[in-house]
């Protein structure tokens, strides 16, 4: 059974994560997408709100599988027994982030490759950073995220002006 990883904060998801979860849900019999638990990262949403948002966005996907993880992405890989890293790529300006990443954990643990799938144009330009820039100012994320947590979102921006 052909397994694949996709992590990361997703602090939230938003409709380029969910593109590529369903792209690799697709290829792959089974997606486990692990949301990051690191408090350093400093999140807007709790790890436990992250699991319950990515798994309301995902519901109908059957072999798709939410969990969190701490410490080093591959030692969760060699947990869960797999060999494939799924990252979505934007643009020019993250591959070198994403290619340290992965030339990285394909050192420290060799079995385990990285493969990229190109963002939808239509979300190459979203990210949780600018979701939450524009949420903070009370904009319309909608464009952004899955309408599902769109509420979620606001909700933490209520009483900021
Ligand atoms: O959504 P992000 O923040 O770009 O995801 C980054 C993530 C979570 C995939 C990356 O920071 C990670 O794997 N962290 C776990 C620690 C680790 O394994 N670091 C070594 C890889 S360079």
């Amino acid at each position: 059974m052909a397994k694949a990883l996709y992590s990361g904060s997703f602090d939230p998801v938003t409709l380029g994560h969910l593109d590529i979860i369903k792209r690799a849900a697709n290829v792959f019999d089974e997606v486990v997408v692990a949301v990051l638990n690191n408090k350093a990262k400093n999140p807007l949403f709790s790890v436990e709100e992250r699991v319950n948002m990515l798994e309301e966005t995902t519901k109908d996907l059957p072999n798709v599988k939410i969990t969190s993880f701490r410490g080093l992405l591959v030692d969760f890989a060699r947990e869960e027994n797999i060999n494939v890293i799924v990252r979505g790529l934007r643009a020019i300006t993250d591959f070198e982030y994403e290619l340290q990443m992965a030339q990285t954990n394909h050192e420290l643990l060799p079995d385990v490759d990285t493969m990229f799938l190109t963002t939808n144009i239509l979300y190459s330009y979203v990210s949780s950073t600018i979701v939450k820039e524009v949420a903070s100012y009370h904009g319309d994320v909608s464009h952004f995220v899955p309408e599902c947590i769109e509420e979620k979102i606001k909700e933490k921006y209520v009483s900021v002006q």
